[in-house]
């Protein structure tokens, strides 16, 4: 379980969390939303010890993040998947490379390295692409590659923040399904979007920030967006 436990941040003077409570079960699928500059990333950082809190706690199975060292911070930290809108990939590696080079960077055995790569890509499909540089992938297959790499060490936990926010609209209906493909098998899913037809795609539980604060947190189950969410909905139309 996840806790963020009157969670406060501050930048520059400025409240950018606000005494946010949330509880995040073990395999659950979160989908954040709110206007730009709402704290969604922010929240995202302080959860993987990025940036530092002000106030209150982050516990994950109940050990404070918060008060992580750096040391305890790196062998938390693989244990998650993160997943970015920019993909983050070399671009003088291939799709094979690309992910191997994220279990070489941990010292993994050889042996190990060439045993999962090929599992990881074949789970996002993209068994057809292994020798291709990012430059020759699509923007779904780039960020597919990432999202191997981002599974390598069989995370309990994705993070992903935007991952559609550079994808056309049917890359990013692929990525949000790979998502629910990997929160289907017991990957706990924290996503961050704007994207409110995704939303509606999803039908999971729905958190939404406003300047730091948690507006609604509510469970969507089998109606739509549009019906349920004016608020969340005004809000995202304005800020689009
Ligand atoms: N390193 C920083 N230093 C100062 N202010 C920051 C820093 N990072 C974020 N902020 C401020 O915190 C606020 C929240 O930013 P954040 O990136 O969390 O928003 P967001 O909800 O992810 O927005 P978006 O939808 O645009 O990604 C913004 O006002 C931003 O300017
Ligand atoms: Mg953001």
């Amino acid at each position: 379980m996840l806790i963020f436990e009157n969670v406060t941040k501050i930048y520059d003077g400025n409240v950018i969390l606000d005494n946010v409570n949330l509880k995040i079960d073990g395999g659950e699928f979160v989908t954040i939303i709110g206007p730009s500059g709402a704290g969604k990333s922010t929240l995202l950082h302080a959860l993987i010890g990025a940036t530092k809190i002000n106030g209150g706690g982050i516990y994950v199975d109940g050990y404070p993040i918060h008060n992580f060292t750096s040391v305890a911070l790196q062998s938390y930290r693989r244990n998650l998947g993160l997943v970015f809108q920019d993909f983050k990939l070399l671009p003088k590696k291939t799709v094979f490379e690309n992910v191997a080079y994220a279990m070489e960077a941990c010292d993994y055995p050889e042996e190990e390295i060439q045993k999962r790569v090929p599992e990881v890509l074949d789970m996002v499909g993209m068994t057809d692409h292994l020798s291709k540089f990012p430059a020759q992938l699509s923007g779904g297959e780039k960020q597919r590659t990432a999202i191997a790499r981002a599974l390598v060490h069989s995370p309990k936990l994705v993070i992903a923040d935007e991952p559609t926010g550079n994808l056309d609209p049917e890359a990013a209906k692929e990525i949000i399904e790979l998502l629910l493909k990997l929160n289907a098998v017991g990957i706990t899913v924290i996503l961050a979007t704007h994207n409110k037809e995704l939303v509606n795609m999803i039908q999971k539980r729905v958190v939404l920030l406003k300047k730091g604060q948690v507006i609604s947190d509510r469970e969507k189950s089998g109606y739509n967006f549009n019906l349920g969410f004016n608020e969340e909905l005004e809000i995202l139309e304005i800020q689009s």
